[in-house]
């Protein structure tokens, strides 16, 4: 089998292409800009990597394209802070750039794995959200965070669309804040620009304050890599057409938490294992402080992964804490 990532050097990019490549079971192409996260399994004999850029080597990534069994577009920002800052970037690159490769699927008649997102239940208030009842509630336009969201419904509607045609084979997977190893860089961090846990480990490493936005009572169900990755591989050789047009929540009810005990358990994990004590405070900040003007906040998301269990008989292994030491090691090593 043939298996084509985009995106191949991104947080799941890297860690799929890694777990795949061990496997020896399939052949991996991955195009990137850059391969930082990937420099080790360029000397593998079944990967290969090109250095492209998505809009500007179309003709490239379409004869890759053509030539591969099973595509998974994983080139996105995801990152709220950009989705404030710059809402078309995330237009051009998470829905433009990503619609081009669905529409040449299409064309090829190819299976697609899609990287939807937990942030198309937006505002959501049901309990536990579910991939075939849940509303989605997103906010108004002068809110840009939700262009994210919003791109990404668009896009799976699409894949929704030409899958009913039968131009092609889909499965859509949606991450709920999954965490682990090279989650964002730490440099991305400093700017803001990472997810939260990236964010306060690059603030603890560097004793500067925590910022819990709106005073950190919102909660999140964080997920590790490992899990997500066992996921993944389990939608790959899944029979295809079993799972056709078939969504999955892919995240780990069991892991949720407030970012306010968040901030306190990871500084918690860093004062055991490193010989020097985090020195900075945790500070509130509001909303629009943190982020500015266009972000909303969402308040809870707990994903419903019965349809995962039962089609796919997957189910998260990592707690809380086993993700947590997992990811704080990872960046306390890197820090060294
Ligand atoms: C994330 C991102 O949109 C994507 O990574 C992804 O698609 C999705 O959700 C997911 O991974 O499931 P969100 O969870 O809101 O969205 O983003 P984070 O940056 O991880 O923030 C989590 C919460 O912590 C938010 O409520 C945010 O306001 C808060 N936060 C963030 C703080 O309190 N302090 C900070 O320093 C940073």
């Amino acid at each position: 089998m043939k298996i084509f990532i985009l995106g191949i050097n991104g947080f799941i990019g890297n860690a799929l292409a890694r777990r795949l490549v061990a496997s020896q079971k399939v052949e991996v192409s991955g195009v990137d800009i850059n391969s930082y996260n990937i420099e080790d399994l360029k000397k593998k004999k079944n990967f290969f990597f090109y250095k492209l850029d998505v809009f500007k080597a179309q003709n490239k990534i379409e004869n890759i394209l053509k030539k591969s069994d099973v595509v998974i577009p994983l080139v996105a920002i995801a990152t709220p802070n950009v989705y404030v800052k710059d809402p078309l970037r995330i237009f051009r690159l998470d829905f433009e750039s990503n619609l081009e490769i669905i529409k040449l699927c299409a064309k090829y008649r190819k299976r697609i794995i899609f990287p939807s997102t937990s942030e198309v239940y937006g505002m959501c208030n049901d309990k536990y959200f579910d991939e075939k009842k849940s509303k989605f509630i997103l906010g108004p336009i002068n809110k840009p965070r939700w262009i994210y969201s919003c791109s990404k419904q668009l896009l799976d509607r699409v894949i929704l669309a030409f899958t009913e045609q039968k131009s092609i084979k889909s499965t859509i997977f949606r991450p709920f804040n999954w965490i682990g190893p090279k989650l964002d860089s730490l440099k991305e961090a400093q700017l803001g620009n990472g997810r939260v846990l990236s964010i306060f480990i690059n603030n603890i490493l560097r004793n500067k304050n925590l910022h819990l936005v709106n005073g950190g009572n919102q909660s999140r169900s964080l997920t590790y890599i490992d899990d997500g990755i066992d996921a993944l591989e389990k939608i790959i050789f899944s029979d295809s057409k079993k799972i056709n047009g078939e969504i999955f929540n892919i995240g780990n009810p069991k892991n949720n938490i407030s970012i306010k005990d968040l901030a306190s358990k990871i500084i918690y994990i860093y004062n055991l294992k490193s010989n020097k004590k985090y020195k900075g405070k945790i500070v509130t900040k509001t909303e629009k402080e943190f982020y500015g003007s266009g972000y909303q906040d969402i308040e809870f998301r707990l994903p419903s992964i019965s349809n995962a269990k039962n089609k796919l008989k997957w189910s998260p292994k990592n707690n809380l804490n086993n993700s947590l030491n997992k990811t704080l090691d990872y960046y306390l090593d890197k820090n060294d």
